[in-house]
């Protein structure tokens, strides 16, 4: 059969990383574009009305356009976008936010908001996650669009610890003295030491700690961590902003990257986080931090939040502390009876930060009932931000602010941060 092959001009960058084209009257998709570029592509599949293709040549590149340092750009999957000056990545994700707030939130005009740009474009990466394939010897990370490891010996986006984690298990696979059941090995740099998942040389997965904005976070390799430290000072600001008062939640809350700074600024705060793990890395580090007045419950968001729902609504006290207990709050000095178990309807600040598949429908509507005065939320998908904020404004909140950070140069994700009120 023979391959079409066709010209097509670069309109701008899509949602997802992709560039926009047309021909025929069809759409193009087309990975590793820059906007401008006039390309020679090849028609790789359709799906409906949209055909997904590969470049075969550059015919005129974009004023944009930038030789990828990365020799193994192209079929490593990890970054999409090092075809393209900083400027440029900046400006595409600008560019895909609002495309997803406008074509997918049905945001028309939302506030105008910057792409904050990372300190450092390279080594910025102090978290990674290393596929190893022991039959054929390749570790690095998945190539595009396959489960086959791309077999990487230098990554341009480490910072220089993991970067020299990386050789170190390079040399094991070669010397034969990895173990041949693993499948990837996350990593995570600490202030003094690489934490490793699973370890090597040691019984137990290391603990290290992080200084961040004033304080300290203990945490491993097993649980999450923001990939981009340089960021995390702005980041947190602009999470918090001006916040304050009596009651806040926090939903998705990890090993406690908001709940310390939350804690002192609120008199009584309840983050919940599902991963036992990380949940009590958060405890450990509110203790560390002196913070008494904020509790963690090891807890689905949507499930504690519909427990939370029954207890204010039941006025019984039996039943209330019966939720208490099982919404992981019986441990907590200010949450003792169900009329202080109501005082969380309304609380004065909500802050999520789920991961990239977003809040579920049950979580959004639990927030609409709860009503928090303001809200916060931080996401890593513009995609599910955009399907979620449409809810949250369609339940009666407003846009006050939209902020971005590039945590992730050289690939096309964003980190955005959204304040509502209501
Ligand atoms: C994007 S991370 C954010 C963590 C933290 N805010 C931070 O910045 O380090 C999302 C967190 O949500 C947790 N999580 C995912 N699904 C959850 C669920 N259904 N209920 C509770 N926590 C969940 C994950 O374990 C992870 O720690």
């Amino acid at each position: 059969m023979k391959t079409k092959s066709v010209e097509v001009t670069i309109e701008r960058m899509l949602p997802g990383g992709m560039g926009l084209a047309h021909a025929d009257e069809r759409t193009v998709m087309v990975p590793l574009a820059a906007p401008g570029d006039r390309l020679r592509i090849k028609i790789e599949r359709t799906k409906g009305n949209v055909d997904f293709a590969s470049i075969q040549e550059v015919l005129e590149p974009s004023p944009v356009r930038v030789e990828p340092p990365c020799p193994y750009f192209g079929r490593c999957g990890g970054c999409d976008f090092q075809q393209l000056n900083y400027q440029a990545q900046l400006d595409a994700k600008v560019e895909m936010v609002r495309d997803c707030l406008r074509r997918i939130g049905g945001i028309e005009n939302p506030p105008d908001f910057q792409v904050t740009p990372a300190p450092n474009q390279w080594r910025y990466r102090s978290r990674a996650q290393w596929q190893y394939d022991s039959i054929r010897k390749r570790l690095g990370y998945f190539e595009a669009g396959s489960r086959r490891v791309c077999d990487v010996a230098e990554c341009a986006v480490l910072t220089p610890p993991l970067q020299e984690t990386l050789q170190d298990l390079r040399r094991r696979m070669l010397d034969g003295s990895l173990p041949e059941d693993v499948r990837d090995f996350r990593a995570i740099v600490g202030d003094e030491d690489v934490s490793l998942a699973p370890p090597l040389d040691r019984q137990a997965v290391v603990d290290v700690t992080r200084s961040i904005y004033g304080e300290v976070y203990s945490l491993n390799a097993e649980s999450f961590f923001q990939t981009n430290a340089d960021l995390l000072p702005p980041l947190i600001e602009a999470a918090l902003g001006e916040a304050g008062g009596e009651t806040a939640i926090e939903l998705y809350s990890g090993v406690g990257l908001f709940t310390l700074p939350l804690a002192r600024r609120f008199t009584d705060l309840i983050s919940v986080e599902s991963n036992e793990a990380a949940e009590r890395f958060a405890r450990k580090n509110l203790a560390n931090a002196g913070l008494a007045n904020a509790k963690i419950a090891n807890k689905d968001v949507a499930n504690w939040l519909e427990t939370l729902e029954c207890a204010g609504n039941d006025g019984a006290l039996d039943r209330s502390r019966k939720n208490q207990r099982e919404s992981g709050l019986s441990q907590s000095p200010q949450i003792k009876s169900g009329a202080a178990v109501a005082a969380l309807r309304r609380p004065d600040f909500l802050l999520l930060d789920p991961p990239r598949t977003g809040a579920e429908s049950r979580v959004i509507n639990a927030i609409l009932r709860l009503r928090p005065k303001r809200i916060c939320y931080v996401s890593c998908d513009p995609a599910t931000l955009a399907r979620d904020l449409k809810k949250l404004i369609a339940g009666g909140y407003t846009l006050d602010s939209l902020a971005a950070f590039d945590m992730f140069p050289q690939t096309h994700h964003v980190e955005t941060v959204v304040h509502l009120s209501g």
